[in-house]
């Protein structure tokens, strides 16, 4: 006997293929402890639901999804830049204001002389506005550290709000975001205390299933990079790369030699940079949030990006300086305005490519039997809506790991 079925459901499983969206109507969804046990048409059940399971649920006829993924933010940090986007807004580039100081430097400086409770507490607005739109795995960069300790200290602020919410974290350690007014003099100083230091603390202490690096004019080189993913990859750890959000110093390229997880954002990113993410497997993560907030004129490569198979997932980028974006659901309306994607690729972003862009898809991402029980519920008629409204994401109900999350009914 399963533990519950839900019934009176339209399904979007996000499974690859067919109509794009996995779509199943009049569908029943079983669940066995934190597993999909069954799922399918529900006139092909082997047996009336009651016989089947403990609890029985109706859905109303609702839409359901795979449990939202946001696989980039840097949700931890302290104060705010609403500063700088008033800056902004008035003629300056992000450029500009990081060159005079404020930009991430500004974060940081907001961020060092907090401890990792002050972190989490500062946190958990914000992320509660994500989980209300439907996620229920949530992928959470440092970076805002930039020594030693401040960067092991927002990976704690990252598990400590995951013991407070219901919702799955995915730590990555940013180990090459911004170069610390300490080194202001000292770039290569920098990168190998990053490497001595800084990576073998966060592999040693487990607080982070990944590292990522911001290959960019503004940032880092190519060879600063390489350095450190050389370092991380020796800890065992996967990799990411923030690569040609501004300027093609060949980011993409780079995470693909490195069998990068993800390239993300990739405004400026080259034919040779879409190829090599094709051949070696990385998923390119789209930002449509800090491209609008950042008025960027350069679009991503999408038509290339589609053409060569190359997967594409949405996030977020929910950070304080170019993307304080709280809605994945309005993340994917972003992507599909901005950037012209199908709705099925909106769908496929927040679900299934998203899982892949954490090498998290043999547990989740798509609904199938014995993938995670994390689903939600939508006030939508249909998944095209997901990537439809503007500010409204429209979740009725969350389950999470097989339980009902809050008391939505
Ligand atoms: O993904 N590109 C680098 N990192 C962030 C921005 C961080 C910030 O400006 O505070 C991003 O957009
Ligand atoms: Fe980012």
């Amino acid at each position: 006997m399963w533990d519950q079925i839900w019934t009176d459901i339209r399904v979007a499983t996000a499974a690859a293929g067919g109509d794009g969206f996995g779509l199943i109507e009049s569908a029943a969804l079983a669940v066995d402890g934190d597993r999909i046990a069954w799922i399918g048409a529900a006139k092909e059940l082997p047996a009336a639901p009651q016989q089947l399971a403990r609890e029985v649920h109706s859905g109303g006829g609702r839409l359901v999804t795979p449990g939202l993924i946001d696989c980039h933010t840097h949700i931890i940090f302290g104060g705010d830049r609403s500063l700088d986007f008033d800056l902004r807004t008035q003629g300056a580039s992000y450029a500009q204001i990081a060159a005079a100081g404020g930009g991430i430097r500004s974060t940081v400086a907001q961020t060092r002389h907090l401890c990792a409770e002050e972190l989490a507490l500062a946190a958990l607005p914000r992320a509660t506005a994500l989980l209300a739109d439907g996620v229920t795995t949530l992928e959470v960069k440092s970076g805002y550290g930039l020594d030693v300790g401040t960067e092991l200290k927002m990976l704690e602020a990252a598990r400590l709000l995951g013991q407070r919410l219901d919702v799955e974290i995915v730590p990555t350690l940013l180990a090459l975001h911004a170069l610390p007014p300490e080194f202001s003099n000292d770039r290569a100083g920098y990168v190998d205390r990053v490497v001595a230091e800084l990576i073998p603390a966060a592999a040693a202490a487990g607080l982070a299933a990944a590292v990522d690096v911001f290959c960019e004019s503004i940032a880092f080189t190519p060879a600063e990079c390489a350095r450190v993913l050389e370092s991380a990859r020796a800890h065992g750890l996967a990799l990411k790369v923030h690569a040609d959000q501004l300027s093609d110093l060949g980011g993409a390229g780079l995470a693909a030699r490195y069998g990068a997880l993800s390239a993300d954002h990739l405004e400026y990113t080259s034919e040779a940079g879409v190829a090599a993410m094709a051949a070696s497997g990385t998923v390119a993560v789209l930002l449509p949030g800090a491209y609008l907030m950042l008025a960027e004129k350069q679009r991503p490569p999408v038509a290339a990006l589609r053409a060569a198979g190359v997967p594409m997932a949405i996030a977020t980028d929910l950070n304080p300086g170019t993307s304080p974006c709280t809605s994945l659901p309005l993340a994917v309306t972003l992507a599909r305005a901005q950037f012209g994607l199908t709705a099925a690729e909106g769908l496929a972003g927040v679900t299934r490519n998203a899982a892949r862009a954490l090498a998290m898809s043999d547990s989740r991402g798509v609904l199938a039997t014995g993938l995670r029980a994390d689903f939600c519920l939508w006030d939508l008629a249909h998944p095209r809506e997901l990537g439809y409204w503007l500010g409204r994401g429209g979740c009725h109900a969350v389950v999470r790991g097989g339980k009902l999350r809050g008391n939505a009914s």
